[in-house]
């Protein structure tokens, strides 16, 4: 798998379908990267099974196996290091990352959030969608920062929340989002598209409307524009 833009690493904890959507860019040519490797931090994962699949190093760096946080995350740090990524993705990556792992990536950590940041931060994104009486929900690709979903969005992805929508068929729409969204979010980051300036990602220097922020003015109690 090579690519002119440089080198990435996936880190994974479960079902890695992001993983795979990213795979399938690099293959059918529309991310030139390379995927050094797959981390994940549970043993035995369908993610880990897809890096083998596709020919990818993969690596297990098991958080059972290490007594505290700062622990498990300097193993993560040497084994991530050791292929030399230009970026690292967090791809339904479960782990809460120490300050000391996000600052030795600070600008080249980014993940994949099931929500329009910032609403909805953490867990059970969708189910806290619904019952929110949310009309739209989405996806955001951002710069992992200290504070837990909170680091500069790089892209969100609306879709609408639909009358008979369970949190199951909810996530389902969001997940074609999202599949859509990252590979986009890491080939701007290779190419070198983007900027961060005063809280805010810069695509080619300016916020684009590919970048689809202007969601981030709504909040889930106003009507979407689109209706
Ligand atoms: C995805 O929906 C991703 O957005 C979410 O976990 C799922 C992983 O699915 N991530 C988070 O909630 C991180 N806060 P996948 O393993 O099939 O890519």
């Amino acid at each position: 798998m090579s690519g002119a833009s440089g080198g990435i690493v996936v880190l994974v904890s479960g079902r890695g379908s992001n993983l795979q959507a990213i795979i399938d860019a690099v293959h059918d040519g529309r991310l030139p990267a390379d995927i050094h490797a797959v981390i994940s931090s549970e043993p035995g994962t369908p993610a880990m099974a897809r890096a083998r699949t596709a020919g990818i190093p993969n690596h297990v760096v098991n958080h059972r196996d290490f007594p505290a946080r700062e622990l498990f995350d300097q193993a993560l740090i040497q084994r991530v290091d050791s292929y030399e990524p230009r970026l690292v993705v967090l791809a339904g990556f479960m782990r809460i990352l120490s300050e000391s792992f996000i600052n030795h990536y600070s600008g080249r950590l980014i993940n994949i959030h099931p929500s329009l940041l910032p609403d909805f931060p953490g867990l059970n994104t969708h189910a806290r969608a619904l019952q929110s009486g949310a009309k739209s929900h989405g996806a955001s690709v951002h710069f992992v920062t200290p504070e837990v979903d909170g680091g500069p969005v790089i892209i969100q992805s609306a879709v609408p929340v639909l009358p008979d929508d369970t949190p199951e068929i909810l996530a389902e729409r969001v997940l074609t989002e999202e599949h859509r969204i990252y590979p986009l979010a890491i080939r701007w980051f290779l190419d070198g598209r983007l900027s961060v300036e005063g809280g805010r990602v810069l695509l080619d220097g300016e916020q684009r409307p590919e970048q689809g922020l202007d969601r981030q003015i709504i909040t889930h109690n106003d009507s979407p524009e689109t209706g």
